[in-house]
């Protein structure tokens, strides 16, 4: 079982077309710490005695309070630690001003559209106001508890949100930076070490957009084969299905012949606009030992964290260089491209020009 605390270790809110939190640490009538939006929105995350988890601006309209440093869940609604007005999670209507003698109409805080599923707390973002377009897809084994959580990985990277998901599309760098043993570790000036130089991962890759109506996903079915001296183990080929929901959430699902069935569930969390937060959480199958998913998380992480040393030190190119075979990094583009509008915020420092 995952832990319950009071403590929750992410940030949970998430920019550019929706937000994400971690939902396993907020029990009931807790207040989560403050969720900065990329826009600069604070918001309060609590769960009501409905049992639902909620989403509203963290400042208080009253006087400017946070609701999230002192509030209190009172039923379903969450009570401003200042003057004590109670907001409802639902509508973020007012309903009690404890010194006024009728609460007028005007009273509200701005709530903002969120959905509990696999375990996450996922908020929709969208610049203009848009309502939800899609819903994030239930993963049947997790919520029925036939796949259990193993444990989670919390990295930062200063990148632009959009260049992490490209990874999945960028086919090349796969045996350029993952081919090397997860024994050489994830520094990048020993990869090439000669110490593991008989172990090679190898990968072999695929990017396509789904149709309509599931254009804001995306597919990436990868082979991973292990060669030992140059033989290959078949035994230890895997087959990875990699499903991206809109542009920060990847569903990473791992099949292998004896060792069973798991998830990597992926999430990129704006913080800043170049600034991301991102977490990996495993459930595996229930009658597997640990050591499996734990093994598989822990290698995930290395080599993720190769990646993290490219995007903290790259520029991003609007105009990339491409050869024929990167042409799923165009492709990537375009699709990504569906998660900006035209009131999308621009850095204007940047030549190339990004939306965030
Ligand atoms: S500032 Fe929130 S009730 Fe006054
Ligand atoms: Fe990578």
């Amino acid at each position: 079982m995952p832990h319950i605390s009071a403590h929750i270790n992410v940030s949970e809110v998430m920019k550019v077309g929706q937000s994400m939190a971690d939902l396993r640490g907020l029990v009931q009538g807790l207040i989560h710490r403050n969720a900065a939006t990329e826009q600069g929105e604070q918001l309060a995350v609590f769960r009501a005695l409905d049992g639902r988890a909620y989403v509203v601006d963290a400042y208080c309209p009253h006087l400017g309070a946070n609701l999230a440093v002192g509030g209190h869940v009172v039923g379903n609604c969450i009570e401003c630690p200042f003057h004590g007005w109670q907001f409802r999670g639902e509508d973020g209507k007012c309903i009690t001003i404890p010194y006024a003698e009728k609460v007028p109409d005007f009273a509200k805080i701005k709530t903002w559209p969120s959905c509990e599923i696999n375990g996450m707390l996922f908020v929709w973002y969208h610049c203009d106001g848009v309502d939800p377009m899609w819903d994030v897809p239930e993963q049947k084994e997790i919520t029925s508890k036939e796949w259990v959580y193993h444990g989670q990985t919390e990295h930062f990277v200063n990148v632009h949100i959009q260049e992490i998901p490209e990874n999945g599309a960028d086919i090349a760098h796969l045996n350029a930076v993952h081919a090397s043993a997860i024994l050489n570790g994830s520094d990048l000036r020993y990869i090439r070490s000669k110490l593991w130089d008989f172990v090679k991962h190898t990968w072999k890759a695929e990017w396509q957009p789904e149709p309509e109506p599931n254009n804001h996903c995306a597919q990436m079915l990868v082979k991973h084969a292990l060669t030992v001296f140059g033989k290959h183990f078949s035994l230890l080929d895997v087959n990875v299905t990699a499903k991206q929901v809109g542009p920060g959430l990847v569903f990473l699902i791992f099949e292998h012949e004896f060792l069973g069935r798991g998830i990597i569930l992926h999430t990129v969390t704006p913080v800043e606009p170049l600034l991301q937060q991102v977490i990996h959480e495993i459930y595996y199958q229930k009658n597997m030992p640990a050591i499996i998913p734990k093994f598989i998380l822990k290698a995930e992480c290395i080599q993720f964290e190769r990646d993290i040393t490219i995007w903290n030190n790259k520029q991003y190119l609007a105009k990339p260089l491409l050869v024929k075979e990167d042409s799923a990094i165009q492709r990537y583009r375009r699709w990504y491209a569906q998660f900006y509008s035209e009131k999308s915020k621009r850095f204007t420092f940047q030549k190339d020009g990004l939306d965030w």
